[in-house]
């Protein structure tokens, strides 16, 4: 097998030309600096359990929006949320008391994903602007009507709350695919596990004597939640359609609830194959019983994606506020031009191949720190590897800011400007369209295929011919 490619100066130029690219993308909201205080957003959250709470928070670092209302029908996660506000947002109860404020130009719902739709809908028709987290829709008829409202009041912003289309190492990674760094991309891998035995989430253990009842459980019984595949796999679902450039064509499952015999009806352990338009897979796997991850050489746990071209490969996990995102990119070995070689170099290639040999890692994106007599062993070598990277000329880009942060500053200025937001309806739809059949595939134990979509739950579909 021969050496991987040495990068070259062209190589090179292509990766700089993608990451200039994603810079200007992403640098773009910066240009529009809020000027005064009646230029922020207007913004009322709907739902601040977890993920609304991280909200309300950042959002207190955050220019170009204001949080007037903060909504929850659960009090003591309103009264939190009310009192972390550096904006001091009034509290309500009720979503509807909310839409009704005629000073409030846009709302963020991170609801659970059985409530998305209606509060989406009635936050449509009061004519706000919407941010809902994903899952977007929880059922197929869901899909068909958000479609159709959304169509209809084009002035209306409707984003998604799918972060990593607003992370820079994501761009970069879709800027190499542009570029035909990764050659043909073929197959994704993507995973995110946990050890639930061992590290059991309060969000995903089902509480007896929550005063919510089964809607303090809501993650874990299917009429309210789409399980691992909505509330983790979603995010992936949307990488492999947004690094193959399309939608998958079928889907194959295998699901259970093997481990946690505790009343949920969700799965604890998934397995999808998904098959895209061109051959591609997207092979997802979400288990509860282990968290190692054999990405990026075992450094981090849970989730990440590898993305695998005829040219390349990148491993790819957004930051947490714990950790920096990361990327790494692995080259394929050059291609062989059968007619220069003879028949004993082409046995001794097959042999050589056999044996596994793999390629050196490149980071794609890594801290700019100098290295530091604190860095541990690990650190240091990645910063060398870094600084190798960018004697080469190749652009490394890095994360600005959080990429939810990004999100919410880049709604907030299409709101201002009227533009679509990267993550806009179609991505958030097909999303929630590869999540509901993904557990429609698991439940009946069959492949699906994604136009089934078309007349699921759809008023307007033709009603099938009947058989003689
Ligand atoms: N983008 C991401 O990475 C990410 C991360 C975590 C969660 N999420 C999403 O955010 C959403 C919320 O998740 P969470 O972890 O915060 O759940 P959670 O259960 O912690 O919080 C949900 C909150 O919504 C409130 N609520 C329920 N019905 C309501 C209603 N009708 N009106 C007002 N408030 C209502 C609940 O009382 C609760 O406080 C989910 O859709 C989840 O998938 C996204």
């Amino acid at each position: 097998m021969s050496e991987p490619k040495e990068i070259t100066r062209r190589d090179a130029a292509k990766v700089a030309a993608g990451a200039t690219a994603a810079a200007v993308i992403s640098g773009a909201p910066w240009i529009q600096k809020v000027k005064a205080a009646n230029s922020q957003v207007q913004m009322a959250i709907i739902g601040v359990g977890g993920r609304g709470q991280y909200h309300v928070t950042h959002m207190n670092g955050l220019d170009g929006g204001r949080l007037v209302a903060a909504c929850d029908i659960f009090q003591p996660n309103l009264d939190k949320a009310v009192n972390s506000s550096k904006d001091k947002p009034k509290g309500y109860k009720d979503y509807r008391e909310v839409l009704n404020r005629n000073d409030i130009d846009a709302v963020l719902i991170s609801t659970p994903l059985y409530t998305h739709f209606p509060i989406t809908r009635d936050a449509l028709l009061a004519g706000k602007h919407v941010l809902c987290e994903k899952s977007l829709v929880h059922k197929p008829e869901e899909v068909h009507a958000l479609k159709k409202l959304v169509n209809e009041r084009p002035k209306q912003v409707m984003q998604v709350g799918l972060q990593r289309r607003y992370s820079r190492f994501y761009q970069t990674a879709r800027q190499m695919v542009d570029k035909g760094l990764l050659g043909d991309v073929t197959n994704v891998y993507a995973q995110w596990h946990r050890n639930l035995i061992n590290v059991p989430s309060a969000t995903w253990t089902m509480k007896k004597n929550d005063p919510r009842g089964e809607e303090g459980n809501w993650r874990l019984l299917s009429k309210f939640s789409g399980g691992l595949v909505a509330e983790l796999g979603s995010h992936q679902m949307d990488i492999a359609d947004w690094m193959f450039g399309s939608h998958f064509e079928t889907i194959t499952g295998v699901g259970g609830i093997d481990y946690f015999k505790d009343g949920r009806d969700v799965f604890d352990s998934v397995q999808l194959i998904f098959r895209y338009p061109k051959g591609q897979r997207l092979m997802a796997s979400y288990i509860s019983t282990n968290q190692h991850c054999a990405l990026f050489g075992g450094q981090r746990a849970q989730f990440g994606e590898i993305i695998m071209g005829t040219e390349g490969t990148v491993h790819i996990t957004v930051g947490t506020d714990d950790e920096p995102a990361l990327g790494i990119w692995f080259r394929e070995p050059a291609k062989k031009n059968p007619a220069a070689g003879t028949a004993k170099a082409a046995v001794a290639s097959a042999s050589l191949a056999s044996t596994g040999k793999g390629a050196k890692a490149l980071p794609i994106l890594l801290s700019k720190d100098e290295v530091s007599e604190q860095d541990s062993f690990m650190q240091k070598e990645l910063k060398f590897a870094r600084r190798w990277l960018y004697s080469k000329g190749v652009m490394v880009p890095e994360e600005d800011r959080n990429p939810v942060d990004q999100q919410l500053i880049e709604f907030w200025d299409c709101c201002r400007s009227g533009a679509k937001p990267k993550a806009d309806l179609e991505i958030g739809l097909s999303d929630s369209i590869a999540v509901i059949l993904s557990n429609l595939s698991m439940k009946e134990d069959r492949k699906i295929w994604r136009k089934e979509i078309d007349t699921m739950g759809n008023p307007d579909a033709k009603a099938a011919p009947k058989k003689a």
